[in-house]
């Protein structure tokens, strides 16, 4: 597969029908805000509203901090309050690891809605190989989005072994697991359940930056909830968080000190020249 080649995608975008509405699009819910963490499920959150969900709803596992983030357009509530069937769900930005937070990722795994875990969600399965057997036997779709460390405790090693052969780590992990996994770093990997695998050529340093991984879990999240299926919404992510990076290095917002909020904008304006 040429990841350059944006026709490979594009016939995934649906146009906006006229008649069409905000149900059109879907929902997406991100699970996170464990105290002292707001700001991951925040950035998820808007990088799905700016990727064209219809409904994102930032839900936050310490219920304090489910307040208005300053972005009114995000329904921000308590996790534990939310009817987990009515989205596609983002798991993991800022999740913790508290009991509170094992439960939720739990009841996330067992309900219906297609799921993207990152982050602490993955950090918490590591050390639960139960809920590793219902996350590979669910039906629905899967996306799992480790960076090495989080890839390395998945697969009981080390960050040094994942790195030495990233699509071998990309891929024991995505048949353990029965998911689409992305490995990411500089040149992300994508893994199916199948074997089969792609490197990803966009990107640069520029997103060696906090925040990030968020950003790209918030919109592989968004195609999802639009109906892209799942590989080539795994795919289509990596690659427009790349490409959405490299223009802005050309136009000079890095690869220094590019923030991760500054990264929604671009990938917008990615999704809308494909
Ligand atoms: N070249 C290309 N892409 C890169 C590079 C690079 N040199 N460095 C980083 N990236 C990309 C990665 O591929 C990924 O898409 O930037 C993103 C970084 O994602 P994360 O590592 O998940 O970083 P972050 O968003 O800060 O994670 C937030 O969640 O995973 C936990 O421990 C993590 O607390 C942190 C939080
Ligand atoms: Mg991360």
């Amino acid at each position: 597969l040429h990841l350059n080649d944006v026709k490979f995608f594009s016939r995934h975008l649906r146009a906006r029908r006229h008649n069409s509405h905000k149900g059109s699009y879907g929902n997406v819910a991100v699970i996170g805000g464990a105290r002292g963490m707001s700001g991951a499920p925040v950035l998820a959150a808007r990088a799905a509203l700016n990727s064209g969900a219809g409904r994102v709803y930032a839900l936050f596992a310490d219920e304090a901090l489910a307040s208005d983030p300053g972005q009114p357009e995000l329904m921000c509530r308590s996790a534990g309050e939310f009817d987990l069937s009515m989205a596609t769900l983002v798991v993991g930005p800022g999740l913790g690891d508290a009991r509170h937070a094992h439960d939720l990722l739990a009841k996330a795994i067992n309900c219906g809605s297609a799921l993207l875990a990152d982050a602490d969600a993955l950090n918490l399965l590591a050390v639960d190989p139960a809920l590793q057997n219902a996350l590979a036997h669910r039906p629905a779709a899967v996306v799992l989005t480790p960076h090495p460390l989080e890839a390395a405790r998945l697969l009981g090693t080390t960050i040094a072994a994942v790195q030495a052969d990233r699509l071998a780590a990309a891929r024991t992990l995505a048949a353990r697991l029965h998911a689409i996994v992305i490995l990411k770093g500089s040149g992300t990997v994508i893994a199916a359940p199948g074997g089969d695998a792609v490197i990803n050529t966009t990107g640069n340093p520029a997103l060696a930056t906090a925040g990030t991984g968020d950003v790209l879990a918030g919109l592989c999240g968004a195609l999802l909830a639009q109906g892209w299926p799942q590989w080539e919404a795994a795919l289509a992510a990596v690659w427009l968080h790349g490409m959405a990076a490299d223009v802005l290095v050309t136009e000079g917002l890095g690869p220094i000190g590019l923030t991760a909020t500054e990264l929604i904008p671009a990938i917008r304006t990615a999704l809308n020249r494909m």
